[in-house]
Parts: C-alpha cells; sequence; structure tokens
C-alpha cells in the first residue's frame, strides 16, 4: 500500500487498553532497567489509538502528547544522532532511544545500490520502532548534486554549475528527482542544499556554493521547495537542510572551518539571506557551520542560533550541528560536557555526534539532570524535531516505499542532469567562432578528464572527496563527443595529447581539477593548473592545431596567462554524470546560456575578487558568451529577397546577444544592399558611454573608441549582392545598441 507520503505502511493491530495500558508502564520505568528485549515484545500489543499515533489529530496536538509521556531517556535520544557505522550493536538504537542515524560523506551499505540501501534504512527504522513509545527514526545524508553516495544514482552539476544555469525551477526540478531517488533508499533527511556565499576561491567548498553573491543561493533555494514537495506528507518528499550557518563561505583566506571577520552589518548583507529565503521556503531543518565569526564559533553562538535564525527569521525546524562540531569548541578532541552544555544552550536542537554516542547521552543526560541545561530547552528541542518527524509522515508510514527505488539513475533523471549540463556551460572565449565544432571536424580530444566520470563529478560522489575514474556509471565527456560526431572515427584520444598533428580540424583539452571535498579542497597557493595539464596543452599547441579548452573545475582557476594560447574556453564546472551536456553546447545542438556565478580573476594574487570590489578580473561575474543568432560562417549567407540592381552598397544591422555586470557581448552584420560585388566593407558607430571592446572576431578592430571602426576580415569582405557577413564582439560599458553605418571602400 503507498502511502501519501510515499513511504509503506507499518501493519498494526491489537486492542486500545492493552496499549495504554503498557504505554504508561513503560514510560514508568526508569530508562536505566529498559530492556530492549521487553520492549520489542511490547510493541506487538501497539495500536494507532494514543493521541500522538492518531495521524487525524493536528501536528501539535500529537507532538504534545508524545511528548507527555517521554522519559528524559527519550528526550535525550530524540537530540542524537549517530553515525551508521557507529552503531555497535545496532540496538543501541532501541536502547539509547537514539533518533537519528546518518550517513558521512561515503558511508554506504555493501553492495552499495539502491535495494541494499532500502534495505539497510528499513533494517534500522524497525529496530527504532521496536522501542516503547516506537518513535521512528530520521536517517540523514549528503545528496548535495543527487543522491550522490549511492552507486547508479544520477549524479547532477555542483552547485557552481546551477548557479551558472541561473535556471531556479531547474533546481526546484533537481531538487525533486534527488528526493525521489533518496525516497526509494529510504532516505528521509538531505542535509542540503548548502546555501553557502563563497567569497574566495581558495576554499575547497566554493563548487557547493550557488554563487559569490547572497542573490544566487537565495535563488536556487527552490531546491528546498522540490526536495521537501508541496507538503513534506506529500508522496516521496524529504526533508531539507540549509546549511552552514552562517558565514561559512566568507572566511579569511577562504580557510574551510575558518574565522569569517565581517562586521554584523557584512554578515547580514551577504551570508544571511539565503537563509532567510530557505526558512521563507519552509526549509525544515539548518545545520550549524564549523566557521567563527570574529572568532566565535558558530556552534556555541545563542545570539547568532537563537535570538537571529529562531528569533528574528521564525525558524520553526530543528538545527542540527555538523560532523562532531561541538567538539571545536573548547580548541581540544573530544567534547566535554561544557560543550555539550554550550551548544544545546546556544540552541542547537540535535547532535551530530557522530561516534561516541554513549557518552553524549550520558552528558547530556546529567546537564538537564543537574538543572545546567532547563528542560525547557531539551523539551523544546524535542518539540522540533518530533513535529518534523509527524510532518514527514514517519509514524504511518516510516518504511521505504519501493516504488521508488526504480528512479535511481534513470533515464528520465539522466535527462533532467544532462539539460542541467548543458545550461551550466559557460562560454568564455571563442575567437574566430571556431565553437560550435561542425560534426564531421576531425577532432583530437586530449586531457586527463576528457574520459572521466570521477573527474567530471568531483567531490562528495560515491566517496566523501571524490575519486577519478569510473567510480559511477555515466556518460563521459570523451563519450558525448563520440556519440555526437557524424563518424566517431574522425575523434581521436589520447590523454597527454601525443599523437596530436596539424591533420586536425580541432583539439578539444578537457582539463582542469580533479576530486576534493571539505578541507581537502583548499588551495592556499596555486590555484593553477597541473604539470599533468600544462604538458598536454603544450604539447596540442605546439602542434598548431587550434585549441579548445573544456576547464572541469570547482571554481574559476588562474588560467590568464595561458588564454592567449587556446582558441576557446568552456567553463564546464562539475556536471557530473550526463557529460553529454557539454557535447550539446561543444557542437551547437544548444546554445551556451551559462553566466559566470564567480568573478574569475586574472591571478590568483587577486583573491579574493568579487563583484563590485573595485578589482579589474579576467572575466566578471555574469560573463557568458553565446554563439550567434545565425552562423558567423565567414562565407557570406544568401538574402532571401533579390536586391534592387544598382551600385554595390552596404547596410549593418547590431544586436546585443548577453550581457553581464559591466558588459555585453554583441553582433553586427553587414549586407551588400546593392546591385553589384561589394569588394570589401567598414562599420563605423560612435559610443558615448565610455564602452569599449574587449574581443572581436570576423573583423578587424581599426578603432576600438569612441568613433568604433571596425574592417572586413580577409576572409569575408566580398560580397555578392544579397549577402551578409556577421562580425561579433565582447565590450565593456553599457549595452544600449548605437546607430551604426556601413561604407563600401
Ligand atoms: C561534513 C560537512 C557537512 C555534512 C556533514 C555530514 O563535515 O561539513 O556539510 O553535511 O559533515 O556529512
Amino acid at each position: 500500500m503507498l502511502g501519501r507520503s510515499g513511504r509503506r505502511a507499518v501493519a498494526l493491530g491489537a486492542p486500545v487498553l492493552a496499549t495504554a495500558v503498557l504505554a504508561t508502564a513503560v514510560s514508568a520505568v526508569p530508562s536505566s532497567a529498559v530492556v530492549p528485549g521487553r520492549a520489542a515484545a511490547q510493541v506487538h500489543a501497539r495500536t494507532a489509538a494514543l493521541p500522538y499515533q492518531d495521524p487525524s489529530l493536528p501536528v501539535r496536538d500529537r507532538v504534545e502528547d508524545l511528548l507527555a509521556r517521554m522519559s528524559l531517556d527519550d528526550k535525550v535520544g530524540q537530540m542524537t544522532q549517530a553515525e551508521r557505522g557507529a552503531l555497535d550493536p545496532v540496538s543501541d538504537l532501541a536502547t539509547y532511544r537514539i533518533g537519528s542515524v546518518l550517513s558521512g560523506g561515503g558511508s554506504a551499505p555493501s553492495p552499495n545500490n539502491a535495494r541494499s540501501w532500502a534495505d539497510m534504512y528499513d533494517s534500522f527504522q524497525r529496530v527504532a520502532l521496536s522501542t516503547p513509545l516506537g518513535i521512528p527514526m530520521i536517517y540523514g545524508v549528503d545528496a548535495v548534486h543527487g543522491h550522490n553516495n549511492v552507486h547508479g544514482a544520477t549524479i547532477f552539476p555542483h552547485n557552481i554549475g546551477l548557479g551558472a544555469a541561473r535556471d531556479p525551477e531547474l533546481v526546484r526540478r533537481i531538487g525533486r528527482a534527488t528526493a525521489e531517488e533518496m525516497s526509494g533508499t529510504g532516505v528521509d533527511w538531505n542535509f542540503a542544499p548548502c546555501v553557502c556565499v563563497a567569497r574566495n576561491d581558495r576554499w575547497g567548498r566554493t563548487y557547493e556554493s550557488f554563487g559569490e553573491l547572497p542573490e544566487l543561493p537565495g535563488a536556487m533555494t527552490t531546491l528546498v521547495t522540490g526536495l521537501q514537495g508541496e507538503s513534506l506528507n506529500a508522496s516521496g518528499s524529504v526533508l531539507a537542510t540549509a546549511k552552514h550557518y552562517v558565514g561559512d563561505g566568507g572566511t579569511t583566506g577562504g580557510v574551510d572551518q575558518g574565522d569569517t571577520r565581517l562586521s554584523e552589518a557584512e554578515l547580514r548583507a551577504v551570508h544571511l539571506p539565503p537563509f532567510r529565503a530557505a526558512i521563507e521556503r519552509g526549509v525544515g531543518s539548518v545545520m550549524i557551520s564549523f566557521s567563527s565569526w570574529n572568532g566565535a564559533k558558530l556552534h556555541g553562538h545563542r545570539y547568532l542560533i537563537t535570538d537571529v535564525l529562531k528569533g528574528e527569521l521564525g525558524f520553526s525546524g530543528f538545527v542540527v550541528s555538523d560532523w562532531a562540531g561541538i567538539d571545536q569548541l573548547d580548541g581540544a578532541p573530544g567534547f566535554t560536557a561544557e560543550e555539550v552544555r554550550t551548544a544545546v544552550n546556544a540552541g542547537i536542537d540535535m547532535v551530530m555526534v557522530p561516534n561516541d554516542y554513549r557518552r553524549f547521552i550520558g552528558l547530556l543526560r546529567s546537564e538537564v539532570q543537574a538543572g545546567r541545561i532547563p528542560m525547557a530547552r531539551v523539551d523544546d528541542a524535542n518539540r522540533r524535531i518530533l513535529t518534523k518527524k509527524f510532518e514527514l509522515g514517519l509514524f504511518e508510514r516510516p518504511l521505504t516505499d519501493r516504488n521508488y527505488t526504480g528512479t535511481v539513475g534513470s533515464a528520465e533523471h539522466r535527462a533532467l542532469a544532462r539539460e542541467a549540463v548543458r545550461k551550466s556551460q559557460v562560454l568564455l572565449k571563442n575567437d574566430g567562432g571556431v565553437l560550435p565544432l561542425a560534426k564531421d571536424a576531425r577532432i583530437f580530444v586530449a586531457g586527463k578528464s576528457a574520459d572521466d566520470i570521477g573527474n567530471q563529478s568531483g567531490g562528495w560522489t560515491i566517496s566523501w572527496q571524490g575519486d577519478s575514474g569510473p567510480v559511477t556509471p555515466g556518460t563521459t565527456i570523451l563519450q558525448a563527443i563520440r556519440s555526437t560526431v557524424t563518424n566517431p572515427a574522425n575523434v581521436t584520444y589520447s590523454r597527454s595529447g601525443s599523437g596530436v598533428n596539424g591533420d586536425y580540424d580541432v583539439a578539444v583539452a578537457v582539463v582542469g581539477e580533479t576530486p576534493y571535498a571539505e578541507g581537502e579542497g583548499d588551495r592556499p597557493g596555486s590555484l593553477g593548473l597541473d604539470a599533468e595539464d600544462l604538458d598536454t596543452l603544450a604539447r596540442l599547441r605546439s602542434a598548431g592545431v587550434p585549441v579548445v579548452v573544456v576547464l572541469v573545475s570547482g571554481r574559476p582557476l588562474d588560467i590568464g596567462a595561458h588564454l592567449p594560447d587556446w582558441r576557446a574556453l568552456l567553463a564546464a564546472w562539475l556536471p557530473g554524470t550526463e557529460g553529454q551536456g557539454v557535447a550539446d553546447v561543444l557542437f551547437g545542438d544548444h546554445r551556451p546560456t551559462g553566466k559566470l556565478p564567480m568573478t574569475w580573476m586574472q591571478s590568483a594574487s587577486q583573491q579574493p575578487i568579487n563583484d563590485g570590489d573595485g578589482k579589474t578580473p579576467l572575466f566578471p561575474y555574469g560573463y557568458g558568451l553565446t554563439y550567434p543568432d545565425r552562423p558567423t560562417d565567414p562565407t557570406p549567407t544568401p538574402t532571401p529577397t533579390t536586391p534592387p540592381p544598382g551600385p554595390a552598397g552596404c547596410t549593418a544591422e547590431y544586436r546585443v546577444i548577453g550581457s553581464w555586470s559591466g558588459g555585453f557581448q554583441a553582433e553586427v552584420t553587414v549586407r551588400n544592399a546593392g546591385g553589384s560585388p561589394l569588394n570589401g566593407w567598414t562599420a563605423r558607430w560612435n559610443w558615448n558611454q565610455g564602452q569599449r571592446i574587449a574581443s572581436l572576431w570576423n573583423g578587424v578592430l581599426a578603432q576600438n573608441a569612441p568613433d568604433v571602426i571596425v574592417r572586413n576580415a580577409s576572409w569575408n569582405g566580398a560580397l555578392a549582392p544579397g549577402t551578409s557577413a556577421t562580425f561579433g564582439f565582447t565590450a565593456t560599458g553599457a549595452s544600449t545598441p548605437p546607430s551604426v553605418t556601413c561604407t563600401a571602400p
């Protein structure tokens, strides 16, 4: 039977009286005397007769009824989250009344597939349900770009690529697809989205950010709606988490878990808005950041957690710590009673312990019994946690709905991921219109990331830090290129570029970063390409073949010095399993529409560099080229109507085809509107707002500003009557179209 929440109901039976008597008896029993076997024996006598078990009652009433029946041990257990691998024996889940289990990055059952995840989830859940009150556990994972711990799941682009796509509705759809794949494995809580505002590209979690300004992470909180659905109780919905509260992306030097040194006004202006947006979308949980604010650890920050997040912003869900986050409060390894007290009294409702859960429970219980943690704080935490469990429908339908298991890695979800990959591509350079590639071109493909699912997926993929190699099923960029061209025999691949020669029309170099995640990914030194990539690119350059670079990276890289050697540059970010989306753009089946979510440095010495900081970037926030509205093929294109007879004469049509903060892309089509052949043309216009051409193709720039003069290139000056040629350029300044005149020589 498929319940509305997309979960399978648990068969319940037996008379009301028996349940009431048993429940009372159990709650009166001192928790230390609870014997799992006895608790387990009572579960069969329970039926949905107590108020908290009655789904027809308002959640608030159910919470209060259940809370009144809970012992201190029950309440302390609900505030405890343990890692799946730490539960030993698994029955500790019942013995200690633990309310939540998580998989840390890469923590998976064996075999790692959707079905064994579902079996694992259900087995944990059955243990949790065996307690006297039968409170279901909630299971959390980092499904940060699809259900990425599960082999065979759809891996979507990481957030930096989704920020480049500028499509909140697409992100909502990705949230929904992720929730379905999670639901098919039982998992009901996603530690996502990261709504961090990455301000320094040195940070190893830059790719988990949708952008460097709060507007993008704020807009992409549609992921919350996708994950949680129209209601948490709806079929396939899972709980979302806004993380990491607050200022994780603003640390000095981009140091992970570092110190964000900002005034309160700056913290509120840059890092708080995405949490406000997530709360407005009803996000069910918030995870606290490891980082500090002006030297004070967020995990102990009562003002920011209780007064601002819960009070001022009105967050009514529950707050979870990060992985052993409370251990860091005193700067010494492990956690102490004082750290437990400080964190819980600051407003943390559930602690991701995640290993020494017995000791944590003992300390928390004793702090409450000593009156150092008010019972009111414990009750508030429990109300918040239980409310989400009731809203999710876990009490009625606690087990996996196997109807969703088949959605894991489904063709439908992979098609959605491919669409996301297409939309996330940012075209940064395209000299001479080398892109889109012709499908009959002779193409040499090189680079360590051309045929590597692991590299194109990045961190948080199957394992915590991610790995190079065939880590999960998908389509590599090389495979995508081969499946797109008319004849795969025209595509040659060599990782190192060896064998390339001048016979090829173009070389595509897929280079960038190998996978990393938090901590490992910080780059305090160079932000450039590694030696292997540089060696490959040099080999291609020496062959004299036009080079198109596809950059697979989790952030902007320091590539300015090499850019002149490249005809084109496409930022692919970390696209995930559906590399076909990259080929869709490379070959023009879809035009590039992505815009930079991060300012692109001229060199690493500029870090941090962000929109509006007065520094001059290589490419500004929002920058992104596209292909012309029509082919800028050098060979002139005939016009549909026959021009009137008479002397040669040209007209010019000016079009803006893309814009960003501080600049734009435009193209001008020159047409021979006369009756005799043109042998050359000159286009002119006046710019009076300080505009300047930054790069131009299919023409020769004779003067830049304020009177701009562009002459024909060698290949597009001769225009028969009625034919045209188009040149394009990027420019800085306002994109107001000028009046363009065209003259024949
Ligand atoms: C990690 C990350 C956090 C993640 C959590 C559970 O340390 O900081 O983003 O949700 O632990 O894996």
